[in-house]
This record gives C-alpha cells, sequence and structure tokens, in this order.
C-alpha cells in the first residue's frame, strides 16, 4: 500500500513539474500577435504557453476578481494605466528583467519600477478619406473638429469598460482641455459616434469597410488595416495628442512564477518583440531599443505627443472615476 501511495505521490510530483512548464498569459494586444507567441517560445525554449485575449479594461476587472486566487502568471500587453492599476493595487508585482537597462529610457523613466515597457504608440485618427469625400466632409484634423455635427453617424470609437484605447482617449482629451471642457466634448462627439467598439483595434476596420469615416484608436492600429489593404490613412490631431507605454506584468501569486519570469525574460528580446511586426500585424514601437522599429510604424517623433500624465491617469481612484462619470454621464444619452 505504502508503495503504492509512494507511487502515486511521484506521479503528482512529475504531472506538477511537466504543469509548471506551461505559463499562463493574459493576452492584450492584437489577437494575431496574441497568437505568435505560443509557437515561437515552444521553439526558443521548450516551454508551452497558454492564452487568453481580453481587452487592457476586462483584462483589468478579470485581474482583479481573481486577485485573491490568480490563475494567470503573465499579462502580456494592453495599454499602461491599467498595469498601473493593478500594480497600485497589488494585484500584480514589479518584476526587473534583465534587460531592464535595453529598454527605452524615456519608457523605464516614464513608468518607474511599477510595470515593464512593451512597447509605445499614439492615439490618432484613422480616417476613410475616399468616404468623407462621398458624404461631402472634410478630413478632421482637430480634437476640435470631431464635435461638428457633420460627422454624425461617421465616428467610431471603443468603450473605455472594455478598452485601454478608449480610456487612453478620454484621459488625452481631458488633459488638453481639462474635465469639464473634454466631457463637454466627448459629450458632442458621443452624437457623431455610429459605433462604440469592445476593443481598441476594431475601430479601424470599421472605417476600413466604410461603416464610419474616421475611427479614433492608437496609430499602429491604422498601419495594420493599410497594410491590409484598407483605404484608410493616419492622421495625428493638431493640438497634441495621447501615447501608451503598453506592458507586461507578472501576477502578484502567480500559479508559476518562475515560469512567469522565464516568458517575460524571452518576451523582452529583440527575437520575441520582432515577431509583433512580423507576423502579429502589430506596429506599435517596442520597448527594447535592440527591437528594430518597423518602417511602417508611425514616426512618433513627428507627432505633438503630450505630456502623458501616467502618475495621475494610472491611479485606480482616477481611473475608475473617470470610466464612471463617462458611463454615467455620456454614454446612456440617446443620440
Ligand atoms: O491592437 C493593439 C493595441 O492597440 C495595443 O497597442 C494596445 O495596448 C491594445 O491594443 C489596447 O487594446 P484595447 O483598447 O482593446 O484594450
Amino acid at each position: 500500500m505504502k508503495r503504492s501511495i509512494g507511487f502515486f505521490l511521484s506521479i503528482l510530483v512529475f504531472w506538477g513539474a511537466a504543469q509548471a512548464e506551461t505559463v499562463n498569459v493574459l493576452c492584450s494586444p492584437d489577437l494575431a500577435w496574441c497568437e505568435q507567441l505560443g509557437p515561437a517560445y515552444k521553439a526558443a525554449t521548450g516551454n508551452d504557453l497558454e492564452f487568453v485575449r481580453l481587452s487592457s479594461s476586462e483584462a483589468l476587472a478579470r485581474l482583479r476578481a481573481e486577485a485573491a486566487n490568480p490563475t494567470f502568471d503573465v499579462w502580456f500587453g494592453g495599454t499602461g494605466d491599467p498595469h498601473l492599476v493593478a500594480f497600485n493595487e497589488g494585484v500584480t508585482e514589479f518584476y526587473k528583467p534583465s534587460t531592464w537597462d535595453d529598454l527605452l529610457p524615456t519608457l523605464t523613466s516614464a513608468v518607474g519600477e511599477t510595470y515593464i515597457p512593451l512597447y509605445t504608440g499614439a492615439i490618432g485618427f484613422v480616417v476613410n478619406e475616399d468616404l468623407l469625400a462621398a458624404e461631402g466632409v472634410p478630413v478632421p484634423h482637430c480634437w476640435a473638429d470631431l464635435v461638428d455635427p457633420v460627422y454624425k453617424g461617421l465616428l467610431a470609437m471603443p468603450n473605455p469598460n472594455t478598452s485601454g484605447t478608449a480610456y487612453t482617449i478620454i484621459a488625452t482629451l481631458i488633459q488638453l482641455f481639462g474635465e469639464e471642457e473634454a466631457f463637454n466634448m466627448l459629450a458632442q462627439i458621443h452624437q457623431n459616434v455610429a459605433q462604440y467598439t469592445r476593443s481598441g483595434g476594431a475601430v479601424g476596420l470599421l472605417a476600413g469597410r466604410g461603416d464610419v469615416g474616421v475611427a479614433i484608436q492608437f496609430l499602429h492600429d491604422g498601419v495594420k488595416y493599410t497594410k491590409q489593404g484598407f483605404p484608410v490613412t493616419n492622421f495625428s490631431p493638431c493640438e497634441g495628442t495621447g501615447f501608451e507605454i503598453g506592458g507586461i506584468s507578472l501576477i502578484k501569486g502567480a500559479p508559476h512564477p518562475e515560469d512567469a519570469k522565464a516568458f517575460i525574460e524571452w518576451a523582452l528580446t529583440p527575437e520575441a518583440q520582432m515577431l509583433a511586426a512580423q507576423k502579429g500585424d502589430s506596429f506599435q514601437v517596442q520597448s527594447n531599443k535592440n527591437t528594430p522599429v518597423p518602417p511602417e510604424s508611425p514616426d512618433l517623433d513627428s507627432i505633438k505627443l503630450i505630456d502623458y500624465d501616467f502618475e495621475t491617469y494610472g491611479s485606480a481612484e482616477v481611473r475608475d472615476a473617470i470610466v464612471a462619470r463617462w458611463t454615467n454621464e455620456i454614454f446612456p444619452v440617446p443620440r
């Protein structure tokens, strides 16, 4: 009997060790990139990876709900503000990768030792110029243009309850114009919005297909649709615009912390980061300074970027209040 229990225990230990080689990833960038991670990680390390794709705000909600009993090891990608909220609430913990000094100093200094920068990119307008011309309306060049009723039914943006892109858009307007004026503009923009999407990336497809004329989203997502042959062009707002420092975080209490760290180490190498543009339809500027910037990526030096206040807009209190205000005051108004 003793021998059979010992045998059974050794099977369990073996099974546990085998299981420990699967890292569970909550993945928030484009699905095409998320799908590349498993095969490439397996080829590079022999280890397995499973992922679930959720938009950034949905991912934060899931991690908050699971905080007492986490099922994920790593949160890969997604906008930076919710990574900061997760860190501030103790849902994630800081892990300093061996590549820390290879990451762009502008990114690491902006977030400090909270989460690890994975990529960066700016918000703008992804425009179907043919559709706007057919409708007889001009291309918008400024945030202030979007409130004009000529754009009724011609705009699309994501919903901040699910999308980190949407929160970045709203936080950008607040930083540019102040909260009251920003909400005044959002109320007028709401009257022009044909559709709020669940993920930030999806709005460009609506513009590409000609369902709307202007998608408000990250400009690197516009590049993806242009490359896929859709008739869309990127414009960056004249007043200036916000940007993300997309993140990668170790989940606090991760079931497989060592595997999580091994995956994070791999994910920050140039070889892993190059996958994004090469096979993942994703054209952000990657955080490792040794990762070549894809030629198609929006040139961030030529875009008027605001001095985005990550500390303020990554605080749980501020973020939750902004999303609640938009949800209560803007979203339910008939249009
Ligand atoms: O599609 C890629 C991307 O735009 C990332 O750059 C960004 O971090 C993420 O999607 C945000 O997605 P969502 O708005 O769906 O949270």
